[in-house]
Order: structure tokens, then C-alpha cells, then sequence
């Protein structure tokens, strides 16, 4: 067991089973093993272990394993989400600073953080499943705009919304707007800013 874990095992995540007793989709949170070494794996991945220390904020936390996971590499991080009795819980209990912002289908988010960020992250969005190619053009953009130069964003959309994200080629002016990148974890996507 890492000091993550040992962290996590801590905060006895399973009272809460009492108090949400019919929370859908608990029982899957709760194997944080699983989810914290999958998390651990992809920040060796994408090169979050190399010692620089980033701003990250993670969008749609859920119980907010990536955003721990990036913490205890020493990393800040902030959190947003849509209100959630179970994920506040857990999220207060992790001593994870988050905010609410609601997604709109339209992709048009206020960030309710007034500072830039070095990577945006939105792992398994719900309405992300609905955006089409504008939403995704706004949403990109709207990140961009709170991202440092040489920031990035991460995604895995649910459900192939990833499939509709082909807004890449900018066919009015001939070029990408955004670069794409596979991680070695196929289901992660990372999102640049083409400024060539
Ligand atoms: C499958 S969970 C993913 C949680 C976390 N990102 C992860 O990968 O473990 C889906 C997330 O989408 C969020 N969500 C659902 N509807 C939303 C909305 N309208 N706006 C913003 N987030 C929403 C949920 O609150 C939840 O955090």
C-alpha cells in the first residue's frame, strides 16, 4: 500500500456507505486502489513525476482521486463540480478545495477560479457525451483562456464523445487549432493549443 492509499484507507470512506446506503455507482468509487494506481500510472505517463510542480484543476472531480493522486506528487489543485452530497463528502474529507460549475451542453462554463492553470483536466464528463463540434470549439477555448503557454488539457469523454471531439482541423483558415495526443492509456487524450 502507497502513502495514497494508506491516506485514503484513513478517512474510513466506508462510513459513508451508511449514509448514502443506495448511492448508484459507490460501491465502484470505493475500490481506490484500482482507481488511485490508474491514476498514479498516468501521471508517470504524461510527465507529471518529473519533479516540476503544476496548477491543475480537475473538472467534474467526482470523488476526486486524480486531483489527490497529483497532490500528494506535490502539485496544486483545484476542483470543480456539480453539487453532490456523496462527492462533497468525499472530497471535503480528502481536503480537496472545490467549487461548484455546472456544464452546460452547450459548453459554455464559467470557471469560478480567477487564475491560470498549467493542465485542465475533465476525465468521464456526463454532458460531455452531448457536446457537438461547437461545444467542444467553446469549452476548448474557455480552458485555453485560464491555461499558462505550454499548459495543456486531459480528457476521456464517456461514451465515444471523445469520437465527436474532430474540430481539430480549422477548415476555414487551413489549420489545427488543437493538436492531439494519445497517452499511452488509450482511453486519456491530450489537448494543445497549436500555436504555429
Ligand atoms: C463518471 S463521474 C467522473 C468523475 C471523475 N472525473 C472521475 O474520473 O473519476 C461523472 C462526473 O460528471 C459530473 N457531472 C454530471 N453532470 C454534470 C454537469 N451538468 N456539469 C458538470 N459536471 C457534471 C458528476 O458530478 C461526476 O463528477
Amino acid at each position: 500500500m502507497n502513502n495514497i492509499e494508506q491516506y485514503v484507507e484513513s478517512k474510513n470512506l466506508n462510513n459513508l456507505k451508511l449514509k448514502y446506503p443506495n448511492c448508484l455507482g459507490f460501491n465502484k468509487y470505493m475500490n481506490y486502489s484500482r482507481y488511485i494506481n490508474g491514476r498514479i500510472k498516468l501521471c508517470k505517463d504524461i510527465g507529471l513525476t518529473n519533479g516540476i510542480k503544476r496548477s491543475i484543476l480537475d473538472i467534474s472531480s467526482g470523488f476526486g482521486y486524480f486531483p489527490l493522486v497529483c497532490r500528494f506528487m506535490g502539485h496544486r489543485v483545484k476542483l470543480t463540480d456539480i453539487p453532490n452530497n456523496l462527492f462533497d463528502d468525499v472530497t471535503d474529507l480528502f481536503e480537496l478545495e472545490k467549487k461548484y460549475m455546472d456544464i452546460p451542453t452547450t459548453g459554455k462554463i464559467i470557471i469560478p477560479f480567477n487564475i491560470k492553470f498549467d493542465i485542465i483536466s475533465a476525465f468521464s464528463v456526463v454532458p460531455m457525451s452531448y457536446f457537438n463540434n461547437d461545444s467542444w470549439l467553446l469549452f476548448l477555448n474557455i480552458c485555453f483562456n485560464q491555461i499558462n503557454k505550454n499548459g495543456f488539457i486531459l480528457l476521456s469523454p464517456n461514451r465515444g464523445g471523445i469520437n465527436k471531439l474532430n474540430l481539430f482541423l480549422d477548415t476555414r483558415i487551413g489549420k489545427s487549432l488543437f493538436i492531439k495526443e494519445t497517452c499511452s492509456n488509450k482511453n486519456t487524450t491530450i489537448v494543445r493549443k497549436n500555436e504555429s
